[in-house]
């Protein structure tokens, strides 16, 4: 089982640390190499998505990711830019489908900026499609102006686009997963709006007559964001675009008291995938020892689930973290009166002790 890590930016490194950490001791057959990648990688060789560490990505079983970005690089071309990074990766392996559960852990409740009746047992997934949309619509850029300079154009655009194939694929996807929960997808578009949205809806419905199990309901993506913190218990899967799931799955992180605690999955068609936390780099506290490792340690157990076919070890890792969550064991994101607070590697090997 190969698995390419690339830890990438500010807190990544800390925390993809300990997740490999967590992997190691497992004593699986794994093969772990590490890449550069984001703006590590273009202060190391210029370029936020170097061949080579593409290569090692294309050949790798899986990916396990930290985060990318630093405001130190915000002034560089667009394409130079960290985000890049993870923005190609997604588009080279067609990583299209993206997993970001919520789940408000019962020992948590109390960190939630919600009340806690609201967020209590809140366990949601948000299936957010990955590769298309606004993100990567073509044409986009800046209409420029007479003597050809940027800071003077006139006007700037990107264009939203779905396919008919991009909709249909990541809809199974949704029934698909639905299938395993509460049966329950809702689809979240701006159909009201925007002709690309209900294009998504109209899609979305056709397949649905495939999964006659499972109830779709439809949102608009105002009322969805509305509905996120009014009745978040009310959702079971979110189904949408790209943008829109951007958004809503970094609403949805906060309902359960800390991003920190969050890992995601972004998946090919072949189940191939890239696993990192749905938080960022977070360069204000890279250094410190203050970083929260779960969402990646947890974002491992995911990958040993959907790509590595290690189901048991999956489970493994995933009741060592809720073991030391009951240990009281916090970091500062997490803290609360009454529980420990530790270290981003006290954090690391607590989950290690928890699994032996
Ligand atoms: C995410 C991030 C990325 C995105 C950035 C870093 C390009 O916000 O994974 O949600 O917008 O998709
Ligand atoms: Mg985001």
């Amino acid at each position: 089982m190969k698995i390419a890590v690339l830890p990438g930016d500010g807190i990544g490194p800390e925390i993809v640390v300990e997740a490999v950490k967590v992997l190691r001791a497992l004593n699986l057959p794994f093969e772990m190499e590490t890449a550069p990648v984001g703006g590590a990688a273009y202060a190391a060789l210029g370029h936020p998505l170097p061949a080579s560490t593409l290569k090692l990505a294309q050949d790798a079983d899986a990916i396990l990711f930290g985060a990318v970005g630093d405001w130190k690089y915000d002034t560089l071309d667009r394409h130079l830019r960290p985000e890049q990074a993870i923005l190609g990766l997604r588009k080279h392996l067609g990583l299209f489908a993206n997993f970001r559960p919520a789940i408000c852990y019962p020992e948590l409740v109390s960190a939630s900026s919600l009340k806690p009746e609201l967020v209590a047992g809140l366990d949601i997934l948000i299936i957010r499609e990955l590769t298309g949309d606004i993100y990567f619509g073509q044409p986009r850029g800046r209409r420029i102006a007479t003597d050809g300079h940027f800071p003077d154009a006139e006007e700037a655009f990107d264009t939203m686009r779905y396919s008919r194939p991009e909709i249909e694929r990541i809809a199974h996807v949704a029934f698909q997963a639905a299938r395993k929960r509460s049966k329950r997808v809702t689809s979240v578009d701006k159909a009201n709006v925007l002709e690309t949205f209900q294009f998504w809806k109209d899609i979305v419905t056709e397949v649905s007559q495939q999964y006659p199990d499972v109830a779709l309901d439809h949102m608009y993506v105002d009322n969805a964001a509305m509905q996120l913190v009014k009745a978040p218990k009310k959702f079971d899967v979110i189904v949408t675009g790209n943008m829109f799931g951007d958004i809503l799955s970094d609403e949805a992180s906060m309902l359960t008291g800390s991003i920190g605690m969050l890992p995601s999955a972004s998946l090919d068609a072949n189940n191939k995938g890239l696993y990192e936390p749905s938080h960022g780099s977070a360069p204000d506290i890279a250094g410190q020892g203050i970083a929260n490792p779960l969402a990646t340690i947890l974002s491992a157990a995911m990958m040993l689930r959907f790509s590595l076919n290690q189901e048991a070890a999956a489970q493994r890792i995933e009741n060592a973290v809720k073991s030391v969550l009951a240990q009281g064991l916090r970091t500062p994101d997490i803290y609360s009166d009454g529980t420990t607070r530790v270290s981003t590697i006290e954090m690391g090997n607590a989950v290690v002790n928890a699994m032996r």
